[in-house]
């Protein structure tokens, strides 16, 4: 699988405008050919009104020189004609920029489906690898970067162009030599644009980078706030906040610098190479070369069109590569394997899952290869049976349930259900039937029935009432005035440790699993509702096979079995009395130790 560091987005490289490139801008046509017609019917208008606002100047000039026709019928025609011109070109403005705005906004929003939908599938080594809020930002960033270059750039380039090359061809026919003359300057104009552009691209570049790392900042404190206060770290998150802030005004006022030179160039050159042109203009009607004042007018105007629109051009080079590092970062998120691709063609069917078996299984994570967490762990845990893994913190507990979700890949061994590899099975076929309470209950931020519904969407009322009564989640939910319509808060925030857990335990019970894991589910409870809790686990376990996860040695005295890890390796396993049994055993040790705290 193809993997990603961190600094591959915090700062990304600069594009050059290359066929790779340039193929996957085009790969992001394939987002807007569902809108093509819309998309032709806008060109359509668009090249209209490019074509129409060229007639435009001949007419100005066309009325200049009527001037002295001394036919008044003559100067009305134009000027009604110019009237028409403008309605029309009204007209073809609106439906071009309506139709543009459809074709904009349907593709981003099939983009960003696409995106969301792809990221949600991607393997949690993807999501251990990146930082959220960074990816978020990032994104974020850069739909709104194409989302400029659909709207406006496209369009503007288009203009250019036709303005460009339908002006210097009608320049041609007012003066060959006029035109000679303005195209000896423009080019140099054009290159000088080019060099500044280029290096303005770089700036903005730097800037957004700089503003995605302090959002980074700014979502990840937010959601810590409470780690932030505890710890009285304010200041020091507004100086680190400071300190990026500022480093983007930096850039963005070299960047802003250099932009200011660049106007003010092009201004130069601009009123510079008008002035040229109409001296030399002058110097031809003067000699009666054939130019009439008006045709000089009509001249003088063309140029001003090509010169706006060849400055242009350098804008939207450097859009275009800015829109090829924004599409770049989509496309290598896109090209990031889902987690269920490559799967079994044929899954077995599954109708009740039952034995968990993992043979000589080792892993380390992808983010942290040189760990070894699990070295070689073999145990079976069969139909029905109700097995306690313990050891010390750190010792692998939690990442040997993530496995069993195929969270992660194993590096080495088997892990099987009902003697077939797990990696068989149809991945959200297998998890359908699996439920864990995690150690680390977070919510969704909706109310206590969204999240308990979480287990089974679509349950009755009657069905999600049942199980919080059963998770002994019922009586502090009916505590609360709005009863099961609570807000829990961002991400459960506004419940207590244990109500979460029995929250999570409730969304557990209603989804019915054949394999149950549970981390350390009653951790946060205090010893009544444990007690409680206990109870509905013990129903709760009946008939599915479960792997309770505890530090607290006193909640898995009754298991069919425990098994004692440590350093990424099975030590001990047995029953609690045989366990008990075995001189200087691992858990015989932990357990004279807990009686001394909790006994
Ligand atoms: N996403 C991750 N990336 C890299 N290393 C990780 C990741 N998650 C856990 N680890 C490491 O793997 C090891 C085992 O972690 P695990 O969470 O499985 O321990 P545990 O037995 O559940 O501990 P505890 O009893 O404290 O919950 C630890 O050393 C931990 O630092
Ligand atoms: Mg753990």
């Amino acid at each position: 699988m193809r993997h990603h560091h961190d600094t591959s987005l915090r700062e990304p490289p600069k594009k050059k405008v290359t066929k790779e490139g340039v193929k996957r801008l085009l790969r992001l046509f394939s987002f807007i050919k569902p809108q093509r017609y819309t998309f032709f019917g806008g060109l359509f208008f668009l090249v209209l009104s490019s074509l129409v606002t060229l007639v435009f100047p001949m007419l100005m000039g066309d009325l200049l020189d009527s001037a002295q026709s001394k036919s008044l019928d003559k100067i009305n025609r134009i000027g009604l004609t110019l009237m028409i011109i403008f309605v029309i070109n009204a007209v073809f403005s609106f439906f071009r920029i309506y139709l543009f705005a459809i074709v904009t906004q349907k593709t981003l929003a099939l983009l960003r489906q696409t995106t969301y939908s792809h990221l949600i599938k991607l393997p949690m080594a993807f999501f251990s690898s990146h930082r959220i809020g960074e990816l978020n930002s990032r994104i974020s960033a850069d739909i709104s970067l194409l989302q400029e270059t659909f709207t406006t750039t496209i369009a503007q380039f288009i203009r250019q162009i036709i303005t460009i090359v339908g002006g210097i061809v009608i320049l041609t026919f007012i003066s060959l030599q006029l035109t000679l003359f303005m195209l000896a300057i423009v080019p140099v104009i054009a290159i000088v644009a080019r060099f500044f552009g280029t290096y303005i691209r770089k700036m903005s570049r730097e800037a957004q980078t700089k503003v995605a790392e302090s959002n980074t900042i700014v979502e990840e404190t937010l959601q810590a706030i409470a780690n932030v206060k505890a710890f009285a770290n304010e200041a020091f998150e507004m100086l680190r906040y400071k300190r990026k802030t500022d480093e983007v005004i930096d850039i963005s006022l070299k960047g802003a610098k250099w932009r200011g030179l660049f106007v003010s160039f092009i201004f130069l050159s601009m009123f510079g190479s008008i002035a040229g042109v109409i001296w030399y203009g002058v110097s031809l009607v003067n000699q009666g070369e054939g130019i009439t004042t008006g045709g000089l007018f009509k001249f003088v105007l063309y140029t001003v069109f090509i010169a706006g629109s060849i400055s242009g051009m350098a804008d939207f080079y450097s859009q275009i590569q800015k829109a090829i590092g924004a599409t770049e970062n989509l496309m290598d998120i896109l090209d990031e394997v889902p987690e269920s691709i490559g799967e079994n063609e044929n899954p077995p069917t599954i109708d009740k899952l039952g034995t968990v078996r993992f043979k000589k299984v080792g892993f380390n994570y992808p983010g942290r290869k040189e760990v070894v967490v699990l070295k070689d762990i073999s145990f079976e845990v069969s139909k029905g049976e109700k097995v306690a893994l313990v050891g010390p913190s750190g010792a692998g507990k939690t990442t040997i349930g993530a496995l069993l979700f195929r969270f992660y890949q194993p590096t080495g061994g088997e892990i099987s259900i009902d003697s077939k590899p797990i990696d068989d099975y149809d991945l959200s076929e297998l998890r359908s039937h699996m439920a864990i309470v995690p150690q680390e209950v977070i919510l969704f931020g909706g109310t206590i029935k969204e999240n308990i519904e979480y287990g089974k969407p679509g349950a009755t009322d009657e069905e999600i009432r049942l199980a919080a009564e059963k998770a002994n989640a019922w009586e502090f939910i009916s505590g609360f005035p709005e009863g099961m319509n609570t807000i829990v808060g961002d991400r459960g925030i506004q419940l207590s440790g244990g109500q979460r857990q029995r929250i999570a335990i409730a969304r557990a019970i209603l989804r019915d699993p054949d394999i149950l894991i549970l981390d350390e589910a009653t951790s946060s409870l205090d010893a009544e509702s444990e007690r409680l809790v206990q109870e509905a686990l013990q129903v709760l376990m009946q008939n599915r096979t479960s792997i309770i996860i505890a530090h607290r040695l006193s909640t898995i005295r009754n298991a069919d079995k425990i098994i004692v890890i440590d350093k990424g390796e099975v030590r001990e396993t047995g029953t609690h009395e045989e366990l008990l049994a075995l001189e200087d055993g691992i858990y015989k040790n932990l357990n004279a130790l807990q009686i001394d705290v909790f006994g």
